[in-house]
């Protein structure tokens, strides 16, 4: 998939630390179409990639919307666009990927946004308008001035929105155990946002089914403990088949698949490098995987079907098979 060409229409601050970016095709015309809950891979002139959601109606052909939080903590995706880009700016991108549909058969759909976790949400909320089926979004943000598109939230979900304040301190947020106490067949639940929400609502829904809750992480939600224990697994050689291709590399224990292919010309998109945004799964044909991401679901790990090659490695003694 080639990337596209996109111009900077609009650059608006939303709150104190998140802005809303509006793109259009540089060459004008239609851009290629988005589901809800799809990213662009924003390719930035400082070298990094980095994967924002789209928050505008999917039904939009004209204009991609996106909203970014400055995190001081991270690497510098998000600085590099607040500081440098504006209007008339000219970006490159990925088309649109989906790693976080919905699902059309729900009954219902439940929606829960962290702060910045509202920017697929919002498509969400269009599209399930759209179709009239029955949704409720909570949403919460540390204050009423830290909530990016209040007024646009207000006018796509209208009474089917729980907006909580909790000032900083998380015990004063959502009452997640309670709201997500009872399961209802058929009902679906979207949740994206940081990754102490996200923890938090693991524990909260650990006796739902787990193919009715979806994840959309923004960054890595794992402890610190977690990422040290992954850090200080032993890696082995191993070997790769490209079934389509014929051809078999060799993964040194210091390099990823996704290096190696890279580094031996097979185009590849991948963003985060660290295994929690999607942009890097490759079907997998054969071998069994030591899958080390969190983009993968339990079920989808032991089913062995597809992985994220930009962490995740071959079992002892496994050759992996990727169809490409
Ligand atoms: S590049 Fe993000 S999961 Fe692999």
């Amino acid at each position: 998939m080639a990337d596209i060409e996109l111009k900077v229409t609009e650059v608006r601050d939303l709150t104190p630390n998140i802005k809303m970016f509006e793109l259009v095709a540089a060459q004008g015309g239609d851009l290629p179409a988005f589901e809800a809950g799809a990213h662009i891979d924003i390719r930035m002139a400082n070298g990094l990639t980095r994967s924002y959601s789209l928050s505008n109606d999917p039904t939009e052909r004209h204009r991609y919307v996106t909203a970014i939080l400055k995190d001081m903590k991270g690497q510098g995706g998000s600085k590099w666009m607040h500081e440098n880009v504006k209007p008339g700016d000219v970006l490159w991108a990925t088309e649109p990927l989906q790693n976080f549909p919905l699902n059309e058969g729900a009954t219902k759909s439940l929606l829960l946004a962290g702060g910045i976790g509202i920017t697929p949400i919002l498509a969400m909320g269009y599209r399930l308008r759209a179709t009239g089926a029955p949704m409720h979004l909570y949403y919460c943000t540390r204050s009423p001035e830290d909530t990016a598109f209040m007024d646009e939230v207000k006018q796509v979900f209208g009474a089917d929105v729980t907006f909580t304040h909790d000032g900083g301190d998380p015990s004063k947020g959502l009452k997640l155990t309670e709201v997500f106490k009872d399961y209802e067949p058929g009902t679906h639940l979207y949740v994206c946002g940081p990754g102490g929400l996200l923890r938090a609502v693991r524990d909260a829904i650990a006796h739902w089914p787990e193919d009715a809750v979806h994840f959309e992480l923004f960054s890595s939600s794992r402890t610190d403990e977690q990422a040290a224990e992954i850090a200080s697994r032993e890696n082995q050689p191993f070997e790769v088949e490209l079934a389509r291709s014929g051809v078999t590399l060799t993964i040194p224990p210091d390099r990823s698949i996704l290096d190696v292919l890279i580094e031996e010309g097979f185009g590849v998109p991948y963003a985060c490098e660290e295994g929690w945004c999607g942009a890097c799964m490759i079907p997998l044909l054969g071998g069994k995987a030591d899958h080390r991401d969190e983009v993968l679901t339990d079920g989808e790990k032991q089913a062995n079907e597809k992985i994220q090659v930009c962490v995740s490695r071959a079992m002892p003694g496994e050759k992996l098979v990727l169809d490409m």
